[in-house]
């Protein structure tokens, strides 16, 4: 399996399961299959509600040996509410008791967004805090010892624009190694990849298939559809795979980890075999074209009226 290397030679398999909306009572089953199928790499996070069961499976699996923890990477995000430099240990503390384990392999700060530490989710301006009250620099100062305390291995950000990781960069003790973001062919981030290329950043896509299962809530009205695309339907066809298939594939060969959900057990091994799919230069070049810079997660859930959060200055375009 394709792997990034990381600054002390750790090895991320490039493909992970997301578990984002996966829910409870399917989840288990779901990392427990993928574990039998070969993935060897799962993407949690607090806010997702289910990293006890997650944390259940993984233990299963390590007890009946289907396989050894060092031989599993294991990603969570530290949640809005736990920024600043006394909530982030705690928070990452409960993650690793959740996912019953003695350490991550990386954690990530999950959105450059600060709340209140009692909100889970805000619904007024009040509920969040500005980031020059509560700055990242401040949060990754907290980041920092948990890796040489052995909390985790490597540590890095999420939904980052360059002008925040270069920030970041500048600022950091021990560096970020990971910049997990929202890519697929209608989000190609053509900019973060040669920034993070050249600042030896990985990147991970998530919402790779577009997160067709989102909540109506956080769904827009005209999106444009990806796994039924043309372009990448007809891919497929040359293929004989599937255009799920084609989505993963694009992200691996552009050396980006890619983290496609799945809950059922047959499109959990359908992801898997598309790490083996390799497209044409020319099948590429096609793709490049479908470039919208169309975001399915926009984050405008955090840009509340009167808030300290746009999204300009968000994703700071
Ligand atoms: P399911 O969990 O029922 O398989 P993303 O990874 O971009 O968030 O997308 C997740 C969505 O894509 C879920 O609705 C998931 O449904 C669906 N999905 C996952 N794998 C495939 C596949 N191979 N073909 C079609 N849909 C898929």
């Amino acid at each position: 399996m394709k792997t990034l290397k990381f600054r002390n030679n750790d090895t991320m398999p490039i493909l992970g399961l997301g578990t984002w909306k996966s829910e409870k009572g399917a989840v288990y089953r779901a990392v427990r299959d993928a574990i039998e199928v070969g993935y060897r790499h799962i993407d949690c996070a607090a806010i997702y509600f289910n990293e006890k069961e997650i944390g259940n499976a993984l233990a299963d699996a390590f007890k009946d040996g289907d396989v050894k923890r060092e031989e599993m990477w294991i990603t969570s995000k530290l949640w809005c509410n736990s920024h600043g430099n006394q909530y982030v240990k705690p928070a990452l503390e409960k993650t690793l008791k959740d996912l019953q384990l003695d350490y991550l392999d990386l954690y990530l700060i999950h959105w450059p967004v600060v709340f209140k530490n009692h909100v889970v989710f805000p619904e007024k301006a009040d509920d969040l805090i500005c980031l020059s009250e509560v700055p990242i620099s401040l949060t990754w100062s907290a980041m920092e010892p948990c890796v040489e305390e052995g909390l985790t291995r490597h540590i890095g950000v999420s939904n980052f624009s360059i002008k925040k990781l270069d920030k970041l960069m500048k600022e950091s003790r021990i560096k970020p190694e990971m910049n997990q973001i929202e890519m697929h062919p209608f989000l190609q981030q053509e900019a973060m990849l040669a920034y993070s290329k050249k600042n030896h950043i990985h990147l991970t896509a998530y919402s790779p298939l577009g997160s067709g299962d989102r909540d109506s809530s956080i769904k827009g009205e005209d999106e444009p559809i990806l796994i039924g695309h043309p372009t990448i339907m007809e891919i497929a066809f040359n293929h004989q795979c599937t255009p799920a298939q084609v989505l993963i594939a694009w992200a691996v060969k552009r050396n980006t980890a890619v983290i496609p959900k799945s809950t059922n057990k047959g499109r959990i091994k359908e992801n898997f075999k598309a790490q083996f799919i390799n497209l044409t230069h020319e099948e590429m070049k096609q793709i490049a074209g479908l470039n919208l810079n169309f975001r399915y997660i926009d984050g405008s859930f955090f840009a509340l009226d009167g808030g300290t959060y746009t999204l300009e200055n968000l994703w700071d375009e």
